[in-house]
């Protein structure tokens, strides 16, 4: 049996001022008119079981209210505090039966073509009856610091690859070099597993995160939001257990260290909607490669993105600019320095 883990708890500081602390981008329509965590719900509600998300407390109501637009009820483990991946996964691996598959899935991810990720997943199914932890491949296409890489080894006899090596986020140097070795696959921080596999390998490589975990799980607590959200419940892992968790993402706790790794290449269209350039690229380009959301408008310039879903924004003569609109900020930003977003909102967080 195989249960969906939505990961939604990430703040996602680079897509400012569109994505706040408060309302954060996996909850705002960035594509079309449904959020990513809508689009994620349904493309993984029909590979399996009721849905199981995990976030942060203070987005309960959101998460709640997305599951109940989608038609996809389920758990809502909510975090007291942010401690990421590692931490976030062991809960839901703690609350899950143990014979049952997990595929642990980014809230925020853009993948179209729904049909095609199901197949994919369903490709690795076998890798993780066979008690490995499952990766998808995406084949890279350029030398980015943003992601995990995947060396390729050899065909395992349930179809998939077996992993050589998992190298999160590497340095440009060693990106670069990643790529021109070949055989090298970014990670789409999607993770498909046992259950039990996954205790496993936490107790392995990470048994501190899984103490405080599951010292918080036994003694968490359980709401039924009511009518708010029919079908839905909240599960709240202890506080003083949870707040005492080291903080470190999956990718560095589990899968660097991990033996075990098999991957599975999805050739279809993924983007982690990491920044603005991602979003722009979402949309389609003018022959100067403008792209516009809403109300924008171009005149002369060229690779100019605007985002203006409120009032009318024109560039006029730009070059190389992302200009974003909202009604209580705006942004505007040299396209190459899109990444710094997340440094300025620190800075502005700091002077508040
Ligand atoms: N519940 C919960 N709690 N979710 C979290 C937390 C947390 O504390 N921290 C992050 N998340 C969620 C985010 O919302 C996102 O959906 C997902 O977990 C991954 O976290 P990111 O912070 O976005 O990771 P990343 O993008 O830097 O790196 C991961 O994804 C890349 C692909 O997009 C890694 O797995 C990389 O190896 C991978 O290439
Ligand atoms: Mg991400």
């Amino acid at each position: 049996h195989l249960t969906p883990v939505i990961l939604c708890g990430g703040s996602g500081t680079r897509l400012w001022p569109l994505s706040r602390k408060s309302f954060p981008k996996q909850f705002v329509p960035l594509v079309g008119d449904r959020s990513l965590l809508h689009l994620t719900l349904e493309r993984v509600a029909p590979l399996g079981g009721p849905v199981v998300a995990v976030a942060a407390e203070d987005h309960r109501f959101l998460v709640a209210d997305t599951m109940r637009q989608a038609k996809t009820p389920g758990t809502i483990v909510l975090e007291p505090v942010a401690r990421n991946t590692a931490a976030a996964i062991a809960l839901a691996a703690l609350h899950a039966d143990p014979a049952s598959d997990l595929l642990f899935c980014p809230a925020d991810h853009y993948i179209p073509d729904a049909a095609a990720f199901g197949r994919t997943v369903k490709e690795g199914l076998d890798a993780a009856g066979n008690g490995a932890i499952v990766t998808f491949g995406i084949v890279p296409s350029f030398p980015s610091t943003a992601y995990g890489y995947i060396r390729q080894g050899t065909p395992r006899p349930d179809g998939s690859l077996q992993v050589q090596k998992f190298i999160e986020k590497p340095d440009a140097a060693t990106a670069r070099q990643l790529l021109l070795q070949g055989d090298t696959l970014w990670n789409a921080g999607i993770f498909l597993a046992r259950a039990s596999v996954m205790l496993e390998a936490l107790q392995e490589h990470a048994p501190d995160i899984l103490a405080s975990c599951r010292a918080a799980m036994e003694a968490a607590r359980t709401e039924e939001p009511g009518s708010a959200a029919p079908g839905t419940l909240f599960l709240r892992p202890e506080r003083a257990a949870f707040e005492a968790c080291r903080s470190q993402s999956i990718d560095y706790a589990v899968m660097e260290p991990h033996e075990d790794v098999a991957v599975v290449p999805f050739s279809g269209q993924w983007s982690d909607v990491g920044s603005w350039n991602a979003v722009a690229d979402l949309s389609p380009a003018d022959p100067q490669d403008n792209r516009v959301q809403g109300q924008g408008w171009v005149h002369n310039a060229r690779n100019t993105f605007i985002h203006a879903p409120h009032r009318p924004v024109v560039a006029l003569g730009t070059e190389d600019l992302l200009i974003i609109d909202t009604p209580d900020a705006v942004l505007v930003a040299n396209r190459a320095c899109a990444e710094q977003v997340k440094d300025v909102v620190a800075r502005l967080e700091q002077s508040h």
